[in-house]
Parts: structure tokens; C-alpha cells; sequence
């Protein structure tokens, strides 16, 4: 067994913590042989439901499972952490103006961004799973003066997985079949799910649907899945959620397989025409635990039009919320 590191997740006690942290103690984001300690953050008044939680995690004896700390200090959840799943968020309530969304949700991630700033290790590894969740890294980020801004990434692999899902029913693979697939920009309706790259059995996946399904049936459903599991659930996506922030944290840790790449929710740097100042959808590699963007993808007109629609989403989110930025 290795030495254990120090995994913080927010929001512990809400129902993707729920799904989350049992299977980061069981070693399934960074293996059989890491053991982890958990620090675990919630607002106050969780904190006797957080209790429970961690009732159950020892009564797990997960032979990974090295510690947990249990509170709801900020400073004492991020002290010395190797990775943060920041999960807790202010939902939108009903009624709820965008412009309150953000600002709610700048009380919280703002704090976070200077605590881990002042707490975590270096390299600390940090998601965001809580929503608007790119333009919450993104506070965090920017209140993080002392860290590589790298260290701030936003949850769409869940919409990736989704992707692939809708996709592998469509053309009756399996989901392991398909490399390539990317998600572009916001964890929003706005995102979009890029096949052009994708493969299906080394073949293109773009060859093996009809465009019409691509454009009026892939790209919505993908787009509005949260919505729909809403629906039919009443709660939103939780298990998904918490499965995808895994694949994201584990491939960030761990690397992508040859040949294949991940979308991640990253800082742009200018690639593929989005200018620096967003957190933005991409597809990546990552090897030894830095994430590198895939280059030299052709971009057509009808791709173009979309990344534009997402990056100018992300820009008006991320002007409501400039104010909360710490000076660099
Ligand atoms: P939930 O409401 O069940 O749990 C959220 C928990 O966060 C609650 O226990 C709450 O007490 C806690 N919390 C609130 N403020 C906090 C703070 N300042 N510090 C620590 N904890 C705090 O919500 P659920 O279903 O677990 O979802 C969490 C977030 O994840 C939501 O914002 C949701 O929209 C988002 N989400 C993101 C997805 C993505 O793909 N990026 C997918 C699904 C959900």
C-alpha cells in the first residue's frame, strides 16, 4: 500500500456525495492499492446528517479507506489535500434570477478558491461538480492567486458519458467501442457534443449515423439529459454524477489510454479560437497527471457556430460574476 492522500468533497451529505464517496473509499478513482483519507466539508446544519455518512463509511471497512474528518470549516476540509470534488452548490430556486444564482454561488465558491489556496497541496486536483459548475471553477480559480490556475477544472464528463451512451444504443456498440468523443464548452444546454472525431470500431462515427439524427436527436438529447432525468426521477442525476466526477478524477490521475481522449472542463488557452478566460469544455490526453489539449482537430462551419454559441454562454457568466475575483 501506498502512503494515503487526502481527498476533500463538498456537499458530502447530499445525494452525490451519497453515490461519491463510497466508491472513492473503495478505491475505484485511484485504485485498489491508495489508500485515501477523506475530508469531508457541509454547511452547519448537515453536519448530524454527515455524522450518519460516516457512520456507514466505517461501517464499510473499505481496506482503503484511511481516515475520515468530518466538518464544516473550510480551512480545515482543504488542509494538505491532494484532490477536491467540489460538489456542494446553491441549487436555483424557483424564481431565482441567473444574476442570484451566481452571486450565491460566489459566496461559496470564492471562499473555497482562497482556502485551498491557503490549505492544499501545490498540485492540488480540483472539480467542480456543483453548478453553473464551469463558471464556479472559475471563482474558485480566480481566488486561488498561489496555485496553477491547471489546478481548476469543471465536470462534462458526465455529459461525455452520455454521448457515448446515446451513441452506442444508436449504432449497437458498446460503449468501449467508441474513442474520440468530445464535449465542447459549458456543462449547459449550450454544450456541445462533438462526433466528427469520434471512432466506433476504428471506424468514423460521424459515417455511421444519419446526419439528421446527429443534428435533431443526438445533440438535444444530449443537451437536455439532465433535464429529462428530472423528469422521470423527480431528483436530478446522482449515481451518473458521481460515476463521471470518478472517470474524471481517476483518468486526471492516472492517464488516458493510447489513442483515446477525455472531454474536461479547462482553462482555455486560445486553442481552437477560444480566447484565455473561461473554463471551457475540451478534449484532452493526460499523462502523468497533467492534461493536455488535443490539437489540430478540423473545425467545421456547423461545429464552429456551436463552440461560438458555448463560449459566448460561458463569457456572460463569467461577466456576472468578475466582481468576486481576487486581484493577481
Ligand atoms: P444536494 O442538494 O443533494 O446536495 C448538495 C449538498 O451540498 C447539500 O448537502 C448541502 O448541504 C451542501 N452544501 C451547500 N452549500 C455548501 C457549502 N458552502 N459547503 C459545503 N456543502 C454545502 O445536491 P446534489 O444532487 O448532490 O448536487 C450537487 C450539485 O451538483 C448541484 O449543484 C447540481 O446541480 C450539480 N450537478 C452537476 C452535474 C455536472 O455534470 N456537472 C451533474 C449533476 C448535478
Amino acid at each position: 500500500m501506498k502512503t494515503p492522500v487526502r481527498v476533500a468533497v463538498t456537499g458530502a451529505a447530499g445525494q452525490i456525495g451519497y453515490a461519491l464517496l463510497f466508491r472513492i473509499a473503495a478505491g475505484d478513482m485511484l485504485g485498489p492499492d491508495q489508500p485515501v483519507i477523506l475530508h469531508l466539508l457541509e454547511i452547519t446544519p448537515a453536519l448530524p446528517a454527515l455524522q450518519g455518512v460516516v457512520m456507514e463509511l466505517n461501517d464499510c471497512a473499505f481496506p482503503t479507506l484511511a481516515g475520515v474528518v468530518a466538518t464544516d470549516d473550510v480551512n480545515v476540509a482543504f488542509k494538505d489535500v491532494d484532490y477536491a470534488l467540489l460538489v456542494g452548490a446553491r441549487p436555483r430556486g424557483p424564481g431565482m434570477e441567473r444574476k442570484d444564482l451566481l452571486e450565491a454561488n460566489g459566496a461559496i465558491f470564492a471562499p473555497q478558491g482562497k482556502a485551498l489556496n491557503d490549505h492544499a497541496k501545490r498540485d492540488v486536483k480540483v472539480l467542480v461538480v456543483g453548478n453553473p459548475a464551469n463558471t464556479n471553477a472559475l471563482i474558485a480559480q480566480q481566488n486561488a492567486p498561489d496555485l496553477d490556475p491547471n489546478c481548476f477544472t469543471a465536470m462534462v464528463r458526465l455529459d461525455h458519458n452520455r454521448a457515448l451512451s446515446q451513441l452506442a444504443e444508436k449504432t449497437g456498440a458498446h460503449t468501449t467501442d467508441i474513442k474520440r468523443m468530445t464535449i465542447w464548452g459549458n456543462h449547459s444546454s449550450t454544450q456541445y457534443p462533438d462526433i466528427h472525431h469520434a471512432t466506433i470500431k476504428g471506424r468514423p462515427a460521424i459515417d455511421a449515423v444519419d446526419g439528421a439524427w446527429y443534428k435533431d436527436t443526438f445533440i438535444p438529447t444530449v443537451q437536455q439529459r439532465g433535464a429529462a432525468i428530472i423528469k422521470a426521477r423527480g431528483a436530478s442525476s446522482a449515481a451518473s454524477a458521481a460515476s463521471a466526477a470518478i472517470d474524471h478524477m481517476r483518468d486526471w490521475a492516472r492517464g488516458t489510454a493510447d489513442g483515446d481522449w477525455v472531454s474536461m472542463g479547462i482553462p482555455s488557452d486560445g486553442s481552437y479560437g477560444i480566447r484565455p478566460g473561461v473554463i471551457y469544455g475540451y478534449p484532452v490526453t493526460i499523462k502523468d497527471g497533467r492534461f493536455t489539449i488535443v490539437q489540430g482537430l478540423e473545425i467545421g462551419t456547423f461545429s464552429r457556430e456551436r463552440m461560438d454559441a458555448t463560449d459566448k454562454e460561458l463569457r456572460e457568466e463569467r461577466a456576472g460574476v468578475e466582481h468576486l475575483f481576487a486581484q493577481r
